[in-house]
């Protein structure tokens, strides 16, 4: 696992951004580019930079096809807190992504389950997922895959743990009985089987999560420390982040990704 600690929130955000771009750039295979994405706060400056260097002709994404990683279930897409509404609104409505290409689970379908399974096939179907970006809840939860989900499971209909209610009801009226209980969600499998791995970790509120990911074993109680067996994993990190992190372990890192731009 490659752990790249960046000062701040704002250089996280530069570096991750330039990462995508350049995955984007050197892709060589006759199909198109197929990235992963999450939604969250963590990634909002990503996609800021993303919009900034697509208009500045630095990426086009005319040639990327892009996975969402969750949505809740019971929000129609022009609900202004589901997943489709802030991918439409931070993202995908400012570059030059065919809205073909775009894939979002649908928190609304009749069947969910199978909407999950077409979902695995779709990605399937595509030849994968070359590089998934994600982040991570404060119980180091990967999209909504909360604590003790098989680190093999996929794509699938997921309850949500009061932590995490409590701290997505900022983006509901601070009311935990009104963030929706159930959302359909990548698997870690999922996640894991993308050729690349990208995690944003950011702020003192995720160094629990961070220290559990790199320095804890591989555990199904923290879902974030799966990336520990995937081939390529990359967190990208800011030292607030870091604040539970051996100083030994910090050091190591900080010295042997000293040269990465
Ligand atoms: C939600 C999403 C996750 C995201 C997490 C952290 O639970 N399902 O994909 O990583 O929030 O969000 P934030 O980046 O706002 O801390």
């Amino acid at each position: 696992m490659k752990l790249i600690i960046k000062n701040d929130y704002q250089a996280m955000c530069e570096w991750a951004a330039q990462h995508i771009a350049d995955a984007i750039n050197n892709h060589k295979a006759d199909r198109p580019f197929v990235l992963g994405l999450p939604t969250g706060s963590s990634p909002l400056g990503v996609y800021k930079r993303l919009i900034e260097m697509n208009k500045a002709g630095e990426v086009t994404f005319k040639n990327v096809i892009t996975f969402n990683m969750d949505e809740y279930i019971g929000l129609p897409k022009e609900h202004d807190q589901s997943y489709w509404y802030f991918m439409h609104h931070n993202f995908f409505d400012h570059v030059d992504i065919p809205a073909e290409n775009i894939n979002i689970l649908d928190g609304m379908a009749e069947d969910p389950e199978a909407e999950c399974r077409r979902y695995e096939e779709k990605i399937a179907a595509c030849g994968g997922i070359d590089l998934f970006m994600g982040g991570a809840g404060v119980d180091g939860h990967i999209a909504f895959n909360e604590p003790f989900t098989s680190l093999t499971s996929r794509t699938g209909v997921r309850a949500l743990t009061e932590d995490t209610l409590i701290a997505n009801s900022r983006f509901f009226d601070n009311d935990p009985n009104k963030v929706p209980k159930t959302a359909v969600s990548v698997g870690v499998g999922t996640v894991c089987d993308a050729r690349q791995v990208l995690l944003l970790i950011s702020g003192h509120n995720k160094a629990r999560a961070l220290r559990h990911c790199v320095e804890g074993g591989v555990d199904h109680a923290w879902t974030i420390s799966a990336l520990q067996l995937h081939p390529d994993g990359i967190i990208a990190c800011d030292e607030a982040a870091c604040g539970e992190l051996k100083v030994d372990t910090y050091r190591y890192f900080k010295e042997i990704y000293k040269n990465e731009k």
